[in-house]
């Protein structure tokens, strides 16, 4: 059975293994780790996503599946888990940059944004100012605050 779990500090070399092999970079990943998601099988981490903080605004990045687990629906999971943990965590606004799943995160209410848009506070990011190319595609979406029954949805945009 595959869970999706609040990363661990021994869980950081197989997030590291994940990226690399699917070509994502590494760049600031120790600002996302405290508040990371792993999708693990038998133990063994099989997919990650992180948060960045930076005040009200997140940076959602390391999206990550193992490629034989892929299109299983375990990338949807892992994002709206990392929303969940987002919003629990007072952002109300998740930026993510992405060259290779464009196409994808709109699936999940991620809309494309200029890189002007982007908070000041955000773009300092290791991800921002190195480690994601110029070319890199800029996708926002905002979420609802963790309302008293401690449930968080999408808010529509
Ligand atoms: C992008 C990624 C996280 C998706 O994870 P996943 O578990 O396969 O996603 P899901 O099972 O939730 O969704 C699968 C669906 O999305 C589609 N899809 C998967 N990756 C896609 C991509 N990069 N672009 C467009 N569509 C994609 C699949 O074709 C499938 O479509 P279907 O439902 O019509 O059959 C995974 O492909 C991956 O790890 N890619 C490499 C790393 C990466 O690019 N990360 C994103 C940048 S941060």
């Amino acid at each position: 059975m595959t869970t999706i779990e609040r990363a661990l500090d021994s869980d950081r070399l197989a997030i590291e293994n994940l990226l690399t092999a699917a070509g994502l970079p590494l760049d600031g990943l120790e600002a996302a780790l405290p508040a990371a998601l792993v999708a693990r099988s038998d133990g063994v981490v099989v997919g990650c996503a992180g948060v960045e903080a930076h005040g009200s605004v997140g940076l959602l990045r390391s999206v990550c599946v193992a490629p034989d687990l892929r299109d299983a629906g375990l990338g949807r999971l892992l994002v709206t888990a990392a929303e969940e943990l987002a919003a629990s965590r007072s952002m109300t606004e998740l930026y993510l940059l992405t060259e290779t799943a464009e196409a994808w995160f709109p699936r999940m209410g991620y809309r494309v944004s200029s890189r002007s848009s982007v908070p000041t506070e955000l773009t300092s990011s290791a991800e921002f100012t190195g480690a994601c190319p110029e070319g890199a595609v800029v996708l926002h979406k905002g979420l609802q605050p963790v309302s008293n029954a401690g449930r968080q949805g999408a808010r529509p945009e």
